[in-house]
């Protein structure tokens, strides 16, 4: 627990760019019209990496990338409000807000102009998350390592294997080198289920670039190969 409290000095050059399969996977579905859904238990970063994704997908691959917030709560939304005030670029970046239910015509008639449609959704969600699971390409899934999220996280996967969809997880808010990672692991292969090979820790410049209507892929200087 204290170990996530701390800031950390390499705040400014985080490890998020290397999304490692996660770029593969996506890279491999976009061809196809991708539409990736972002969904999981509360709090585990499912917004965070929404917009991370879109603009990492925006600066290093040139995509053109739509995302739609479904979360009444509305703080992609806020983000993307900040970001207009501030006038920060907005190229090849659409945004748009539906209901879950909603998110799935959207992102079909966004589908035919974009690259990748990425949808952030709601916390708890299970059975109202169903109609676009069905819909999606690939559920990503964010989850720290903690035994709350693997219970969180278990029903998700479950409707997500029904629906025979692809299913990515991603570790954040995580240290590395915290004995939970294993049993993350080890949780992860239990349900036969992919993750990335990228852990992202708890860097407090992901909550303050968000802030500010920024993601860390902009403020970060140097330049990372895949
Ligand atoms: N890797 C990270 N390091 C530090 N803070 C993070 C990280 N990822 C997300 N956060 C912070 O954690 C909090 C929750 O993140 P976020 O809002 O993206 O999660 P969420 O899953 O969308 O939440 P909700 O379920 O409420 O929609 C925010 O304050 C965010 O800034
Ligand atoms: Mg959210």
């Amino acid at each position: 627990m204290e170990e996530q409290e701390k800031s950390d000095p390499e705040d400014n050059f985080p490890e998020f760019l290397d999304w490692s399969n996660a770029i593969e996977v996506l890279e491999k579905a976009h061809e196809q019209g991708i539409f990736v859904l972002v969904i999981g238990p509360k709090g585990t970063g499912k917004t965070t990496l929404a917009v991370h994704l879109a603009l990492a997908f925006i600066k290093y691959h040139n995509l053109k990338i739509a995302i739609i917030d479904t979360d009444p709560q509305g703080s992609l939304g806020q983000w993307f409000m900040i970001r207009s005030e501030k006038k920060l670029s907005n190229g090849n970046l659409t945004f748009k807000t539906a209901s879950l239910w909603g998110a799935q015509y959207e992102s079909k008639s966004l589908k035919k102009d974009h690259d990748i449609v990425i949808i952030d959704t709601p916390p708890k969600i299970e059975s109202d998350a169903r109609p676009s699971i069905e819909a999606a390409d690939l559920v990503l899934i964010p989850m720290a390592a903690s035994h709350v999220d693997f219970w969180a996280t278990g029903a998700i996967v479950e409707i997500a294997k029904k629906a025979n969809k692809k299913i990515l997880v991603q570790i954040n808010r995580s240290n590395q080198r915290s004995k939970l990672i294993s049993k993350t692991n080890d949780f992860i292969k239990s349900l036969d289920i992919l993750s990335t090979k990228t852990i992202i820790g708890h860097r407090q410049i992901y909550a303050a670039s968000m802030g500010e209507g920024k993601t860390v892929v902009e403020k970060q200087r140097k330049s990372k190969a895949y």
